[in-house]
């Protein structure tokens, strides 16, 4: 981490081995080349270590916070409640309130709707049905009491991760290549979007101050079943595990049926349009051959 204090464009980006944080670090040469942009990695300090996190930002001095770093996996969370709210919420109240006096941009998640509605906007009421949904919906609230602060909504964010296993088309191939069934609904949609947009989308709000909450995710609704059969087409060695499945049969914890984002607050700030999954993944599909 560099030394020296007061920078005037510093910027810590927490969780930067993640997915979303590490596509911020790669383009962050080209969106913001004047600002310096630290990755912050659990290597260097524990975000739970609370001594550790002031010292490194007395010491730093960053004038703006882009905080990824989560317990990002709702199985997880369900799983272990105590851990997600550290992680989730102590750790975000912790450092917005380090942060305020300079900016804040904190990442939530589509799923803090029930999914009855679907094409949410920002000014729509959260209902979160999951433990890592609630823990997101108390840190949105805890963040958006400072009006300087910005939280960003996204959905299933796909595309390379460093360990080859977060973004979610490489969690569905895995599965596919060691040889799982899937099981996939027709009937729960998402609004998911390549993990390198949502960076890009991230570094223009970022530049303009915007504060308060945005919608950023992908341009087309999709159902799981639609995702896998895109993921087929490109891998269709793998048609014959993917099955089609609704969740008027599914047994087990609820389910937001329909968290489609509506991104049109975000996208009137962005000079580039927000992708469709497909034609990225499409795309993609053609450069690799
Ligand atoms: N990816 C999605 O589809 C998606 C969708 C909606 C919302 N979001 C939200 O967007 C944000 C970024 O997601 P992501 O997919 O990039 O998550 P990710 O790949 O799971 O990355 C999260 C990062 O946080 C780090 N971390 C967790 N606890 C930490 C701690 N106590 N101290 C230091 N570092 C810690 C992890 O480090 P280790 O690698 O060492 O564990 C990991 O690098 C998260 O808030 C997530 O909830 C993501």
């Amino acid at each position: 981490m560099a030394e020296a204090a007061n920078h005037p464009e510093r910027v810590w980006v927490t969780g930067a081995n993640g997915l979303i944080g590490s596509h911020l670090i790669h383009l962050a040469k080209s969106s913001v080349p004047a600002w310096q942009v630290v990755p912050i990695v659990r290597a260097a300090f524990d975000l739970t270590d609370s001594r550790a996190v002031v010292t490194a930002f007395q010491k730093e001095r960053p004038k703006l916070i882009i905080h990824c770093a989560a317990l990002s996996r709702s199985p997880e969370c369900q799983a272990n409640p105590k851990l997600a709210h550290e992680i989730n919420v102590e750790v975000t109240k912790f450092l917005a309130d380090l942060a305020t006096d300079i900016s804040f941009i904190f990442f939530s998640t589509d799923l803090v709707f029930n999914g009855q509605q679907g094409n949410y906007v920002e000014t729509d009421k959260p209902n979160p049905l999951s433990v890592y949904a609630e823990t997101k919906v108390m840190a949105e609230r805890h963040v958006l009491r400072n009006p300087h602060h910005t939280v960003i909504r996204t959905s299933l964010n796909a595309g390379p991760s460093l360990q080859g296993d977060r973004g979610m088309d490489e969690q569905m191939l895995s599965a596919l290549r060691e040889g799982k069934a899937l099981n996939l609904f027709t009937d729960e949609f998402r609004t998911p979007i390549p993990a390198e947009e949502t960076a890009r989308a991230v570094w223009q709000l970022a530049q303009q101050k915007a504060k308060g909450v945005y919608h950023v995710a992908g341009a087309e609704r999709l159902s799981r079943w639609q995702i896998g059969e895109l993921m087929c087409e490109r891998y269709p060695q793998y048609r014959s595990q993917i099955h089609a499945t609704s969740l008027s049969t599914y047994q087990g914890a609820p389910r937001s049926p329909d968290t489609s984002l509506n991104c049109a607050k975000a996208q009137a700030k962005l000079p580039f349009v927000l992708p469709k999954f497909s034609e990225w993944w499409r795309q993609r599909a053609k450069s690799e051959l």
